[in-house]
């Protein structure tokens, strides 16, 4: 195996692995050390089942339970039965009954963290391409050790011991999840309170924690502080130079650490056919930094 940075703030292409094959320990090993220095690993030319997916998940960590899970809302009615419950399916396909084959549609994914809104969020996502848009789609990572490391002073002292509400309310997409009522205030938002700062358990680096900006605040603050706050925090963070972004092929697989990363994904033509397969694993209690 080779490991191919991609030259950009995070990530790295991991080549010379057939994954539809049992991982040595020796060669899982070498892939834990280049997701741990990398943050991100892109795998291509992959053809992997569900249950493909469910083993490699084991690489990184131990199982994980998908975001619906997690929130006590169940299995997704419509999957059909043969997608194992552990499974999520990220497609704006719809079948010729209208049915939606997966979640988040075709629309802008906001920067986000993966299911930040439980207590024990999850680590590692596993995303792999079984049908992929012309254009449109990609998915860019942000390091979030960098932003954090690079904080300007003031900016690092109001947030430093701070506190944020990651809310439940909405989807990585915008959209609100039906079970939840319609929020004003931020700050009544129903969440889970995690530290704004958070050391990564294997790595020992700090690393900026946001989850997502749609109804976050910051515990103790006023409505207007913590949207000041916010906004202050999340535009430096958002800036291209802690960007890595992917377009995808058909094959690809990325395995990304939620625990020191965001992600964002391009809208792409409503026409066009995107679908993926997703697994997780779970992650541990936070340490704060
Ligand atoms: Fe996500």
């Amino acid at each position: 195996m080779n490991v191919i940075p991609t030259g950009a703030a995070l990530g790295a292409e991991i080549a010379g692995i057939d994954l539809s094959q049992d991982v040595s320990d020796a060669d899982r090993a070498f892939i834990v050390d280049a997701y741990t220095d990398n943050q991100v690993l892109l795998f291509r030319g992959q053809s992997l089942s569900f249950d493909d997916l469910l083993r490699l998940r084991e690489v990184f960590g131990p199982p994980g339970k998908t975001a619906n899970q997690l929130l006590g809302l169940g299995r997704k009615e419509y999957y059909p039965d043969q997608v194992p419950t552990e499974i999520t399916i990220i497609s704006n396909i719809k079948e010729d009954d209208g049915t939606p084959r997966g979640s988040l549609g075709d629309g802008e994914a906001y920067w986000h963290t993966d299911s930040s809104f439980t207590k024990v969020p999850i680590s590692a996502s596993l995303l792999h391409a079984i049908e992929v848009p012309d254009s449109g789609g990609e998915t860019a990572f942000l390091n979030m050790y960098q932003a954090y490391d690079d904080m300007p002073d003031d900016l690092a002292v109001r947030i430093e011991g701070k506190t944020i509400n990651h809310a439940k309310t909405h989807t990585s997409d915008g959209v609100k999840r039906p079970e939840y009522e319609n929020v004003t205030d931020p700050t009544q938002a129903p969440g889970i309170h995690h530290p704004s700062v958070r050391t990564h358990p294997v790595s020992g680096r700090k690393c900026l924690y946001l989850g997502r900006r749609i109804n976050a605040s910051i515990v103790d603050l006023s409505l207007d502080e913590s949207e000041a706050l916010l906004d202050d925090i999340w535009a430096h963070t958002c800036q291209d130079k802690y960007v890595w972004e992917h377009c995808w092929a058909v094959g690809d697989l990325l395995v990304w650490d939620n625990r020191c990363t965001m992600h964002h994904r391009n809208a792409f033509p409503p026409n066009s056919r995107r679908l993926m397969h997703k697994s997780i694993t779970a992650g541990e209690p936070l340490i704060p930094a």
